[in-house]
């Protein structure tokens, strides 16, 4: 789903930024442009990027578990 019209920007993306490392909305935002033309998207896509950076953490727990 688009969540930045402006720029192009879909939940995907914002969990893909995450994945690969990204692990604050500043660096969601430098990385896919999202949120630095009108705004109007900032509030949902920084929801998506605290539950994708929740969700990325709580999978690295349960890897590190698994390995222990
Ligand atoms: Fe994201 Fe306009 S909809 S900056």
């Amino acid at each position: 789903m688009y969540v930045c019209l402006c720029k192009g920007v879909t939940d995907r993306k914002i969990c893909q930024v995450v994945s690969d490392g990204a692990r604050s909305w500043r660096e969601v935002r430098q990385q896919t442009g999202c949120a630095t033309q009108c705004g109007k998207c900032a509030c949902q896509a920084k929801a998506i990027t605290r539950q994708a950076i929740k969700d990325t953490i709580v999978a690295d727990t349960a890897n590190l578990a698994y390995a222990v």
